[in-house]
């Protein structure tokens, strides 16, 4: 029995990294996917793998931070899917380094919160009237472990950014519970991605394997189990919840 059998999923940001994992996991689990990002190839790629796999998937290119934009993907994938159930609010990242808060740029904090928080909110506004018409639905988002305790490899920026993820989801859990509709957070710490393999030397993975109770850095993989958890019907009655996946850093 497929746990998401039939459900429509859009998962934001799923042309690489993170939200490809939670797409691939997602189709064969039964989901239709709608793979979203802004690179058509990349896009071509992870939804010629779910085929490949027997699974469903449509492939929706869009910028989140413009609600038109948003609007439109939306529209597109209830015109070749159907009605969405479940949206993974994935897309994000960092866009500014680490570092004093007198040297970040207006452009760079600008950047963090639209790409992060704005991007998070624009694509929530979009499928959540549908949702409440239909008194179903679950919606995930995408936090970090940045935004659970300071720690100076994180940018302040993306850390806020993430904070404000985590108390949005929070409070439109509140909202929408009546409507039959969960709303939960993931909080992950740093994943090797295809991306942050680039840049994580060896010696820096080995210090940080160091910092994880559980000693082996997480994968998209981990992240997407998470994801599959807090979609499916098992946890029908968990909302509300920002869930670390860490190997346990974050209580470090
Ligand atoms: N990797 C980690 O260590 C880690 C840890 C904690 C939290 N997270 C969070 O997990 C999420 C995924 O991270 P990742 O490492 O997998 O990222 P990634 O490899 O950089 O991929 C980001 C994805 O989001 C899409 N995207 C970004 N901004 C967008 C926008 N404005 N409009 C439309 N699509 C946009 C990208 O599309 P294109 O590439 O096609 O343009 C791509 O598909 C992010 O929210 C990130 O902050 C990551």
């Amino acid at each position: 029995m497929k746990r998401l059998g039939g459900k429509v999923a859009w998962v934001t940001g799923s042309s690489r990294g993170i939200g490809a994992a939670i797409a691939r996991l997602f189709a064969r689990e039964g989901a239709l996917v709608a793979v979203h990002g802004r690179d058509p190839e990349a896009l071509s790629a992870v939804h010629a793998e779910i085929e490949k796999e027997g699974g469903r998937a449509i492939a929706v290119a869009g910028d989140l931070t413009k609600f038109a934009e948003v609007e439109a993907i939306r529209q597109q994938i209830e015109r070749d899917l159907g009605a969405i159930d479940i949206l993974v609010a994935n897309a994000g990242g960092s866009f500014t380094a680490p570092g004093p808060l007198e040297d970040i740029t207006e452009d760079g904090w600008r950047a963090s919160v639209e790409g992060n928080l704005t991007a998070t909110f624009l694509t929530i506004k979009s499928v959540l009237p549908g949702m409440k018409a239909r008194k179903a639905g679950t919606i995930l988002t995408m936090s970090s472990s940045a935004a659970r305790r300071p720690n100076p490899r994180s940018p302040v920026p993306y850390a806020a950014a993430k904070a404000g993820i985590q108390i949005l989801t929070q409070h439109l859990a509140t909202q929408v519970g009546p409507f039959g509709i969960r709303v939960n957070a993931i909080a992950p710490e740093t994943i090797l991605t295809e991306k942050n393999k680039q840049w994580i030397s060896e010696p820096m993975q080995q210090q940080l394997i160091e910092a994880h109770p559980i000693r082996r850095l997480g994968t998209p993989e981990d992240v997407a189990q998470a994801a599959l958890f807090l979609a499916s019907e098992e946890a029908s009655w968990i909302t509300g919840v920002i869930l670390d996946v860490t190997g346990g850093a974050v209580m470090v």
